[in-house]
């Protein structure tokens, strides 16, 4: 990557349908947060944007069972959502919705351009409808026996154990995910994006990427091996209008859901720069050949991340099988890379609201801090196989690792320094373990940051661990409690062990924003260290949308940042009696949220 690069750091658009739980932000939102807060670091122009998910069944349905309309639910839950992510300190630029009127102009600019370049093609299809409520039943809500492997819980658009890509009609013993009813099958007129016709553009760009994790490399080759059709079109009230004569007017066809989140990171973009006042600033992440893009989510989100959105984005740049011209939007750039993650499961099963298996990111925060979230995520997430989280675990890794390491690593350094000089001493000169240690934490900012750069975040902040480590056995190792006699060398130490306390929290930010700012201020610093998202009341820019009134956003103003390097303390620098950064936990919590759960 060049000196200063345009970085679109693309989160997965959360569905409208309920309170986001931890096996949601594990997969999309702090390991994307770690990247870009690490980018802006490194004096990258980083714009981080998503945004609820606000059509489709999922929506529908939940609507349904609380009795309200799409529209007031998508509002309910996109107000939810945007508190949830901003509680984490997920440092959006933007974080908006698909219901917004600039959503539905931006899908239908990309429809129609690609249905100019003749990539859309009408087709009279078999659609699931559900017999008891006459409603289409979409694919992901049909389940049976996957006509390949055997699977017995396929569902329509996918199977998860083969990965192949399914149509509802090729599943054995279908049935609804709703109410168990087989759907019945109706001849329908449909609007498909005709796949085929970028086989070979898909597969050139597949070429040239490098630095994929194998699972999401692999999933995507064998996607690209088998390509069909793709309907775009449902038969639903609920979507963005079908840009069509004859059909835009249609209250019963809208866009396919999936069709239109994708377009939400375009979208999402121009929104951003709409409101930041230059309305053509999205261009930079868009259609500079230079900017980079990359897009996080969790597995089973692949497939439209790595072959559907590279190939509307081909069909709309006029670079399928078919040729064609850019649109009004000009040419736009593919992902950089797809970054996606394996699953969150919970006490050994999988998160599910319906089952009740589930910790919502909202009660978390209730009894425990968004940085003991973030450390257990980046420690011990699913970056690259599915991973467990128990409450055991949580319990061990906040105790032993973050207050044990870390935390008593600053409070210790910075109550001694306070205690015994009330400011940050002045050196003498430094001894070789001094030289050590400070070579140790400056070397992280190149290990750690590499590691982060390469979206290896339990490598990076285990390094960033390892660093703590030779900190506090540098600690034990000199002793400087034992230095009465010897003011001068106690203050070498002690400035050096704040040095190093200094350094690590710089490296520490991307993880854990939350206490990093705390350990900047009793370092005796002023201001912003990790700047923090922020949530803002908004009016929808234009007509035409399903918004309802005004709206929060997430956004923020990055633009304070620190760099990504050693910054060297202040000697004289005023240093208080530090309070606990990080709290202990009682090992009784580990029973109390287990009985929660079983409640
Ligand atoms: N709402 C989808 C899910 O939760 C993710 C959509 S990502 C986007 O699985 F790319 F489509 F926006
Ligand atoms: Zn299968």
């Amino acid at each position: 990557m060049g000196r200063m690069t345009h970085v679109l750091t693309a989160l997965a658009w959360p569905y409208a349908n309920g309170p986001r739980h931890i096996g949601h932000v594990a997969g999309f939102g702090v390991p994307a947060d770690v990247f870009a807060r690490y980018m802006r670091m490194r004096g990258h122009d980083v714009l981080m944007v998503s945004g609820t998910d606000e059509h489709g069944t999922p929506i529908l349905v939940q609507a349904d069972s609380e009795g309200l309309t799409a529209a007031e639910a998508a509002a309910k839950y996109n107000r939810v959502i945007v508190e949830d992510l901003d509680a984490l300190g997920l440092s959006y630029d933007l974080f908006t919705r698909t219901t917004t009127g600039n959503h539905y102009k931006t899908v239908q600019e990309l429809f129609t351009t690609l249905h100019a370049n003749g990539y859309i093609l009408q087709q009279k299809t078999l659609g699931a409808i559900s017999p008891s409520t006459g409603r289409t039943l979409p694919d992901r809500y049909i389940e049976g026996t996957c006509p390949h492997c055997g699977f017995d819980s396929a569902r329509g658009d996918q199977c998860d154990n083969c990965g192949r890509q399914l149509d509802p009609t090729d599943l054995i013993d279908p049935k609804s995910r709703i109410n168990g009813e087989t759907p019945k099958f109706v001849e329908e007129d449909h609007f498909f994006l005709d796949l085929p016709a970028f086989a070979e553009a898909l597969h050139a760009w597949l070429d040239t990427r490098t630095g994929w994790r194998t699972n999401v490399l692999r999933f995507t080759k064998n996607l690209l091996d088998e390509m069909h059709p793709r309907p775009i079109s449902r038969d639903l009230d609920w979507g963005v209008p079908i840009p069509l004569e004859g059909w835009v007017d249609r209250p019963d066809k809208r866009l396919y859901v999936w069709f239109d989140a994708v377009i939400g990171y375009l979208s999402a973009t121009i929104e951003w720069a709409r409101r930041s006042g230059d309305p053509d600033a999205w261009k930079q992440w868009w259609q500079d050949p230079e900017a980079v893009s990359y897009y996080f989510m969790g597995k089973d989100n692949i497939v439209f991340h790595s072959e559907i959105w590279p190939a509307m984005l081909l069909g709309a740049n006029g670079e399928g099988a078919g040729g064609g011209e850019p649109g009004p939007l000009g040419k736009l750039n593919l992902p950089t890379e797809v970054v996606s993650s394996e699953f969150l499961t919970m006490e050994g099963k999988q998160f599910s609201s319906s089952r009740r298996v589930v910790i919502y990111v909202r009660d978390f925060l209730e009894r425990y801090s968004p940085d003991a979230l973030r450390y257990y995520i980046c420690a011990a997430g699913p970056e690259n196989q599915d991973s467990d989280f128990t409450w055991a675990e949580f319990l061990r890794r906040n105790n032993d690792e973050l207050v044990a390491g870390w935390g008593n690593l600053v409070n210790r350094s910075i109550a001694m320094a306070a205690k015994n000089f009330g400011a940050v001493p002045e050196p003498g000169e430094l001894e070789d373990v001094d030289r050590e240690l400070l070579a140790t934490t400056r070397a992280a900012f190149d290990t750690v940051g590499e590691l982060i750069g390469a979206n290896k975040v339990r490598a990076g902040i285990g390094e960033t661990m390892k660093a703590v480590a030779a900190a506090n056995k540098y600690l034990a190792d000199t002793a400087p409690w034992k230095m009465k006699e010897d003011p001068k060398r106690q203050g070498t130490v002690l400035y050096t062990v704040l040095q190093a306390v200094s350094d690590l929290k710089t490296v520490m930010s991307p993880f854990l924003p939350h206490s990093s700012q705390r350990v900047h201020e009793l370092l005796g610093g002023e201001g912003v260290f990790a700047p923090m998202p922020y949530i803002e009341e908004v009016a929808d820019l234009d007509e035409g949308g399903a918004t309802d009134g005004p709206y929060p956003i997430l956004t923020g103003d990055y633009s304070d940042t620190p760099k990504w390097e050693s910054v060297p303390l202040v000697p004289g620098t005023v240093l208080e009696k530090p309070t606990p950064v990080f709290t202990k936990l009682e090992p009784s919590i580990v029973d109390e949220e287990i009985e929660r759960l079983n409640a």
